[in-house]
């Protein structure tokens, strides 16, 4: 199959791209620095990349490789640099997800968005503890990424496009670890999203994505959902001691 992966050379979307590989996937994508990815990923024979920033590509460019794909990833994120954080674009994942779905509106697709714990499932009756509420309050006001998340999740949550099926997978803290390990989704947090947290390791997050866009079972399961994600070890021990 073929997958567009946006933000393929960050640290998710890095290993999500190297899974899709390693299936035989082809994997299309722009990236600012396609020359920041590890070599085995830059020189592999199906991976299509062209250098350019997402929303600067012009719209045919654009459209001529998305016209190719059966499937959407999007891992992009702010960097974690003053101006990554604080300066333009500050709605870089809305921006670029609701791009992708408007040059994909014509034909079937599957979009699974990178998101974060911290971004509320209103339709779904999330409770979350005062303290939590409070935190997310405060980050929506002054760290811009975490308002860019929750547009973007409401923009998906919103669309009527016939064709476009969607998912929003939430992690909970990322950590990096070598090797995929048990990991659980469920509908919504189980754990404090700020205080009181779990953990995921970005590798289970790509085996998750990766198998959301690659068989129809998992992807009927969770598609129009928000699944929040949890390393399974670390998930049972903060269970057991609530
Ligand atoms: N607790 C949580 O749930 C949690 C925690 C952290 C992050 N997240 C979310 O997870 C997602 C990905 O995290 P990550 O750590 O894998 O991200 P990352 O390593 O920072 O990668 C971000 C990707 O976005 C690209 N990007 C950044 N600014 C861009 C711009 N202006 N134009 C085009 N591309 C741009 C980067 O490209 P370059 O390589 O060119 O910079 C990179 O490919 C983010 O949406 C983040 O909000 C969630």
């Amino acid at each position: 199959m073929k997958f567009f992966i946006a933000g393929l050379t960050g640290a998710t979307g890095r290993l999500l791209t190297s899974q899709l590989l390693a299936e035989g996937h082809t994997v299309f994508g722009f990236a600012r620095n396609p020359d920041a990815l590890p070599i085995g990923i830059r020189h592999h024979g199906n991976l299509k990349i062209q250098q350019g920033s997402l929303l600067d590509i012009p719209d045919e460019q654009l459209r001529a490789v998305l016209d190719k794909v059966d499937g959407i990833g999007s891992c992009l994120g702010h960097s974690v640099t003053r101006q990554g954080i604080w300066g333009h674009p500050r709605t870089l994942v809305r921006d670029a997800v609701q791009r992708l779905v408007e040059l994909t509106k014509h034909k079937r697709m599957h979009l699974v968005l990178m998101s974060s714990n911290g971004v509320v499932n209103t339709d779904n009756n999330e409770q979350f503890q005062w303290m939590d509420r409070a935190a997310i309050s405060v980050l929506r006001t002054v760290l811009p990424p975490q308002k860019d998340n929750e547009l973007a999740a409401v923009f998906l949550q919103n669309q009527t496009y016939p064709y476009l099926e969607w998912c929003i997978v939430r992690p909970d803290n990322l950590v990096d670890h070598s090797e995929v390990s048990g990991y659980k989704a469920f509908v919504s947090p189980q754990l404090g999203v700020i205080f009181g947290a779990g953990q995921t390791s970005r590798i289970n997050v790509a085996h998750f994505m990766k198998t959301l866009l690659t068989e129809e079972a998992v992807w009927a399961a969770w598609q129009g959902q928000w699944p929040v994600l949890y390393n399974e070890v670390h998930l049972d021990k903060k269970l057991a001691a609530i």
